[in-house]
């Protein structure tokens, strides 16, 4: 999508360890335009999918998802990074690995909220290692529902995450896919 890619020319910033700094538009303050540009081409992608409901993560996942939804016209549900287990079986729950942030936690979503029948299309802000979207997509298995596909708005192609993904057979639209950065640079390339 030019206008991501564009404005991720623009206002990004590399910084080192390959972190992909978006802050003024995407994780902290938020366009919310872009935001509704991004929901209208997911919906344009996966048009010929029936989707039911859309699944995301807290916290940078929530407002692109919400924006994507007014074009789905599902609702959005976030898994909860918990602090606690679960032991009542109220919830599925899977565990993420976070590289960036080095560290496992437990996330969760309510059983009311995701059913066999649903038909879910997960969407988030980052695609690096995979390991959020595996976590995502293991708990719409436990719940017996179908994923129809994911959308990412930045994916870091040189990370391992997408081709995981797509190995599985699972349908990932990647908005703006990073191909290469340097940080002394500031240089960033993206795959067409
Ligand atoms: P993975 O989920 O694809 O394996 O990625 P990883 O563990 O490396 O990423 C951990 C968190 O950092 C995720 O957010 C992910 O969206 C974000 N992230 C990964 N690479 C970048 C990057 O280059 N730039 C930015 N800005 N974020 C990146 P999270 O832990 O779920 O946190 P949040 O959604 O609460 O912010
Ligand atoms: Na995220
Ligand atoms: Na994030």
């Amino acid at each position: 999508m030019k206008l991501l890619e564009e404005r991720i020319r623009k206002d990004g910033t590399v910084k080192a360890g390959n972190v992909l700094k978006v802050d003024s538009f995407l994780n902290h303050q938020m366009d919310i335009d872009l935001f509704n540009e991004m929901g209208k081409e997911w919906a344009r992608l996966f048009a010929d999918r029936k989707i039911t409901k859309i699944l995301t993560v807290e916290a940078s996942g929530i407002g692109i998802a919400c924006v994507a939804a007014q074009h789905f016209h599902v609702p959005v549900v976030f898994a909860k990074k918990s602090q606690s287990v679960n032991i009542d079986g109220e919830v599925y729950s899977t565990k993420i690995e976070s590289f960036t942030h080095k560290r496992v936690y437990d996330v969760i979503v309510s059983k009311k909220f995701l059913h066999p029948e649903d038909h879910i299309l997960i969407i988030d802000d980052f695609l690096a290692n995979g390991c959020a979207l595996e976590g995502l997509i293991d708990i719409v298995n436990k719940a017996g529902a179908s994923v129809e596909g994911v959308g990412i708005a930045v994916e870091k192609g040189f990370q391992k995450g997408g081709d995981l993904i797509r190995s599985k057979g699972i349908r990932v639209e990647s908005l703006a896919i990073v191909e290469s950065m340097d940080d002394k640079t500031g240089e960033i390339t993206f795959r067409s």
